[in-house]
């Protein structure tokens, strides 16, 4: 697929020079366009090439600005494997940041609890990821997950008084939620928390050369471990409830970066 086209597009409508860092903003999480200074967005749908999203709490957009004098950029909404895209329709827009020369990538999502300690609106900094079941990555990487971008997240949560657990990220290709098995599965494998974005990202950007670090939201514990059924509604009001943390957060680090 050809990006040259949207990468003249996002030159000529966004502020794309000397991004401070780009943020990936998952289901039903939005953040701080509505406190950044000279605020450009765009409709990913404008974009040349670039994949729509189809799932409800996916804004698509993608904006830039300033944040505490740090240059942003925002990009609310993503495509996953399970509505139908490609892997590499799935990863453009990381292609996309590479070309306009972003260094550094936050990869935020909402995600199913596996771990035990977690509850909903826990908040976790992951440390690696795994995609057991996944036939989808080309790319080889070792560490995904940049320590240095971490421990600021730590230190941000530390200076808001906000719980950060540290674990590790399970890729389901989805559609559907896990069977009870599946969650038991990915817990003997060292999956803390799971959830159907995130990894492909990771892998390309990693590839590419970005700094990475990737935070989950949890939104519903996995399958079979509350005795609830989940429901993407579920999901994105988890999301809304517990913004404000996760805002403060995110506003702590940027301020810190
Ligand atoms: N499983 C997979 N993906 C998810 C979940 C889940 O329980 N919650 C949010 N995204």
């Amino acid at each position: 697929m050809e990006i040259e086209p949207a990468v003249k597009y996002l030159q000529n409508k966004l502020d794309t020079k000397n991004i401070d860092i780009a943020i990936i903003l998952g289901s039903g999480l939005s953040f701080i366009e509505d406190n950044m200074d000279n605020l450009k967005c765009i409709k990913t749908v404008e974009i040349p090439n670039y994949p729509a999203s189809t799932v409800t709490g996916h804004k698509g957009t993608i904006s830039t600005g300033f944040y505490n004098g740090k240059k942003l950029m925002i990009l609310a909404g993503r495509v996953h494997y399970y509505e139908g895209y490609s892997y590499e329709e799935v990863v453009f827009p990381i292609d996309l940041l590479s070309e306009i020369g972003v260094k550094k990538l936050l990869l935020t999502n909402a995600a199913g609890g596996i771990n035990k300690d977690y509850e909903p609106c826990s908040i976790v900094v992951l440390e690696n990821c795994i995609a057991p079941f996944s036939p989808l990555f080309k790319d080889q990487i070792e560490n995904p997950y940049s320590s240095e971008m971490n421990n600021l997240i730590s230190e941000a949560g530390g200076r808001k008084n906000i719980k950060i657990h540290k674990g590790c990220y399970a890729y389901m290709s989805g559609p559907s939620f896990e069977t009870k098995a599946e969650i038991e599965y990915l817990r003997i494998l060292g999956g803390d928390v799971v959830g159907m974005s995130t990894v492909p990202e990771t892998v390309r950007a990693v590839k590419n050369g970005l700094e990475v670090s990737a935070v989950s939201r949890v939104s519903n514990m996995g399958t079979g471990i509350t005795g609830k059924s989940l429901s993407h509604i579920e999901v994105l009001e988890t999301a809304k409830y517990s913004q404000t943390n996760f805002i403060n957060l995110l506003k702590k680090f940027i301020e810190i970066i």
